[in-house]
Parts: structure tokens; C-alpha cells; sequence
């Protein structure tokens, strides 16, 4: 099939390059003419394990193209998918600027049937708005589809949710556009979800708010598991076991961040305002993240009694582990709030230390863990990568000025770091002294 992808941010990049590896035959446009001529020369604007090698390839085989010219993208294809931003208002209103702009530049240049899809998360009723937009816009009297086909790919894992997804959701009002995308997906082979366009734009808001709202819980379990000397680790162990529960999402540490959970509890608060429900809950769970990132700074400040002129090495800036993506990473937090006390900061990060640079002046970005740590007075875990599991603690020691560990993702055992002759402070769990 012919496809259009529009948008060639996180979603936009990894849908294109994944339809192209399933055989199809995709353009992606970006109005953006620097990044797509990046694109074109091989170099992606961002990092996703995996994704390099697939644009490259799926390119070579000449599956995948770019562009910056919408009309090309328009009237080479019969699906076109929408992967534009949709930013976050100050009021935390989804900004569905580019969403309009992107459907009335479609308008412009149809002269065929198209099937329209919406896969940027956003509010209910932007599929009607963009039916709306179309119909308005279109000179001639074209027939055209809209769809709802809400992503739900994770950044560091998105290839592999793309292609092995556990759902496909999919809202539509024709059979056209039904047939049309269930020929597009039956590569697949995962479970369907077909409903109206609304409910399937619900679906996103609601599985999003559901996860934060998981990872909230288990935070708030963790501050009452330190006042009364539980270990959460155990306590989730012990409820994620029950299959109605499940383990995933039950790790306390320092709340979520990234550019789609702290964003769509905002916006889908403020849609269920605007529509006249006061979602109590997610702004509960909003709450509680902000709390984990403060809670995390006041134990640093405790452990050291005094911040200023203290040096404190910082593991992990990115807001999880495989990517470099800093957007509402609980990292920026942490190091102003220390930065503000007087702390100087050494950071290290495998892959986001230059997009760090630019959002936290005055940081030292080092080589390595070890780098970093040289001259601390405290060794703050903030993002679990995988590379700081195993770290060789005899020579951080060596290095270290006092030996403090303040661990935010909870990765190592309490028991190995006091014997090695480490305090550690972590979430939810008893702190420990050698
Ligand atoms: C999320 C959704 O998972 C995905 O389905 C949607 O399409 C986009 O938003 P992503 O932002 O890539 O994906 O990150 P995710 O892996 O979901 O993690 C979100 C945040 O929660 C991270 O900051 C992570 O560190 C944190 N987290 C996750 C926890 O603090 N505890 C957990 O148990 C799980």
C-alpha cells in the first residue's frame, strides 16, 4: 500500500520506517526542511535503539522516502497518518495547532479518495474537527475518510511495539476506511479493537492515565513504606502477583517523565473539566509525581545537612533508560533543585548528554560513572540504565569523597552496598549504613 506519514518526530519516524519494513511503500513529511534533509543524508534526529539500521535499510530498498513538500506525500498515497506534535498549552490544553494545519494542507491538495488517520494522542473530538477541517477546506467535492489508529509505542522499546503490538485500536465510521486498515494491519496478527473514532481516542487518554496512575500509586506506597519500615520492592512483588494487578508499572522511584505521560494526564484533565467532570484522581496522581522528585532532593539535602559548595555526581539524565529523550526528565528537577541549594553537579548519561547540555547550564557532563563520581559527596542514581546495575563499587568508593549512594530507581541490593561499606538511601526501603 501507499502510505503517507506526516510528522517525522518519535511516532512519525518509527510508524514510517516500521509500515516500510512490513512491505509497504511509505513517505514521510516533515515541514522541516533541515530535518528532512538530514533524513535523507542517513542521520535520525533522535536516538531509538534500532531505528537507524531500519530507515537506512528500508531506504536502500527503496520502501522508505522523505519529504518536505506535503502535496507530494498527499497525492502519493492512499493512507495518510498524522504524527504531528500536539504540544502542551499553558493551561495544559492539548495545542492542536499543528493538527489543524497539517488537515487544512491535506484539504489543499486532494483529489482523490483518501483515507485520513489520526495518530498523534489526542482529545476526543479531533476526529470530528478534522472531518470538519476537510470538508471545509477541500476545493472539489472529494470523498475522504477519517480514522483513529492511537499509537501506543514506548520510546526504547517503539520498534518492537510497533511490530508486535499487544492491541490495535482502531476508530472508524465506514466500512471503507474498516477494510483499509484491517488490510494494512493483518501482517500483525495482534488483537483488534474496532469501535467508533471517540472511543478510540478515549482509549489512548485512558490507558495513559491508567499507567501513570499505577506508577503514582506505587510512589505513594513507597513514602508510607518509609514511615513505617516496610520495603516496597516486596509490596509490589507481593500485589503483582495477583494477575488482576499485574507487575508491570509497580516500580517506585521518581515518578514518570517523557513527553507523553505528564502531558496527557494534563491535557486529559483539563478535556474532563471542560466537559464538566472534575477528574479528582489524575490530579492526584499528578501530585504524587511532583512529590517524588522533591522527596528525592530533601534526602540528598538530609543525607548531606548541608548542600552548599557540596559536589554530588548524578547517573542517568535522560527521563528512562534507552533514549536520550530529556523531555520532563525527573533529572532536570533534581539538578536544579540541588544547583539552587549551591551543589556542584558531575553527570553522566550513555546517551543524553548532549541534549542535557543545552537545558542544564553549569553541569559537568563526564566520560563515564566513574568520571563522574571523582571528588562527590554523594553518587545519586536518577535513571535506571542498565550500564549502572553493575558498577565496580570498590573503585567508586576510592573515588567517592564520602560513600553515598541516594538511589531514585531502587537497582541494587541494600545489603551488598552496606557491606562494601556504602550508606544507601533508596525509595521506599529501610536507608543503610555500613
Ligand atoms: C508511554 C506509554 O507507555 C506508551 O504506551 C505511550 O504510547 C507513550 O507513553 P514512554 O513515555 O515511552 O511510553 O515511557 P514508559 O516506558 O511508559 O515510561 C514512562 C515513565 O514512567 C518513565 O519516566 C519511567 O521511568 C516511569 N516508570 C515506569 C516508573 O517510574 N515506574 C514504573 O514502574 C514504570
Amino acid at each position: 500500500m501507499d502510505l503517507c506519514v506526516i510528522g517525522a518526530g518519535h511516532v512519525g519516524l518509527v510508524t514510517g520506517a516500521c509500515f516500510a519494513e512490513l512491505g509497504h511503500h511509505v513517505i514521510i513529511v516533515d515541514n522541516d526542511a533541515a530535518k528532512i534533509r538530514q533524513l535523507k543524508r542517513g542521520r535520525l534526529p533522535f536516538f531509538e535503539p534500532g531505528l537507524e539500521e531500519l530507515v537506512h535499510r528500508t531506504v536502500a530498498e527503496r520502501r522508505l522516502r522523505f519529504t518536505a513538500t506535503l502535496a507530494e506525500g498527499v497525492r502519493a498515497s492512499l493512507i495518510i497518518f498524522i504524527a504531528v506534535g500536539t504540544p502542551q498549552k499553558p493551561s495544559g490544553e492539548a495545542d492542536l495547532t499543528h493538527v489543524e494545519h497539517v488537515t487544512r494542507g491535506i484539504a489543499a491538495h486532494l483529489t482523490g479518495y483518501r483515507l485520513i488517520v489520526e495518530k498523534s494522542t489526542v482529545p476526543v473530538e479531533t476526529g470530528q474537527w478534522i472531518q470538519h477541517t476537510l470538508r471545509t477546506y477541500t476545493r472539489r467535492k472529494v470523498p475522504f475518510d477519517v480514522a483513529s489508529n492511537p499509537e501506543f509505542l514506548r520510546e526504547g522499546t517503539a520498534i518492537q511495539d510497533l511490530l508486535h503490538p499487544d492491541r490495535i485500536v482502531l476508530g472508524v465510521e465506514t466500512a471503507r476506511a474498516k477494510e483499509l486498515l484491517l488490510q494494512l494491519y493483518k501482517p500483525l496478527n495482534a488483537p483488534l479493537v474496532v469501535t467508533d473514532i471517540r472511543s478510540a481516542e478515549l482509549i489512548k487518554h485512558a490507558s495513559n492515565s491508567f499507567l501513570a496512575t499505577k506508577i503514582s500509586f506505587i510512589n505513594a506506597i513507597a513514602r508510607l513504606c518509609e514511615l513505617v519500615g516496610a520495603d516496597v520492592v516486596k509490596v509490589a512483588e507481593g500485589m503483582g502477583l495477583d494477575p488482576r494487578i499485574g507487575p508491570a508499572f509497580l516500580s517506585a522511584g521518581l515518578g514518570f517523565g517523557g513527553f507523553c505521560l505528564p502531558k496527557d494526564i494534563d491535557a486529559f484533565v483539563h478535556l474532563a473539566d471542560k466537559v464538566g467532570y472534575d477528574f479528582a484522581l489524575l490530579k492526584a496522581v499528578k501530585q504524587i509525581n511532583d512529590e517524588a522528585r522533591e522527596h528525592f532532593v530533601r534526602k540528598i539535602e538530609q543525607a548531606l545537612w548541608v548542600v552548599k559548595d557540596k559536589t554530588i555526581a548524578i547517573l542517568g539524565l535522560s527521563f528512562k533508560p534507552d533514549t536520550d529523550d530529556m523531555r520532563y526528565a525527573p533529572a532536570l528537577d533534581v539538578i536544579r533543585a540541588l544547583q539552587h541549594d549551591g551543589a556542584r553537579i558531575r553527570a553522566f548519561d550513555p546517551q543524553a548528554m548532549a541534549h542535557a547540555d543545552g537545558l542544564l547550564p553549569k553541569v559537568t557532563m563526564c566520560r563515564d560513572p566513574y568520571d563522574a563520581a571523582k571528588g562527590a559527596d554523594c553518587l545519586a542514581i536518577v535513571t535506571d540504565w542498565n550500564e549502572f546495575k553493575e558498577l565496580d563499587f570498590k573503585r567508586l568508593k576510592r573515588l567517592l569523597r564520602q560513600p553515598l549512594i541516594v538511589d531514585g530507581r531502587n537497582v541494587y541490593d541494600a545489603a551488598v552496598l552496606r557491606r562494601l561499606g556504602f550508606r544507601y538511601i533508596s525509595v521506599g526501603r529501610r536507608d543503610v549504613s555500613a
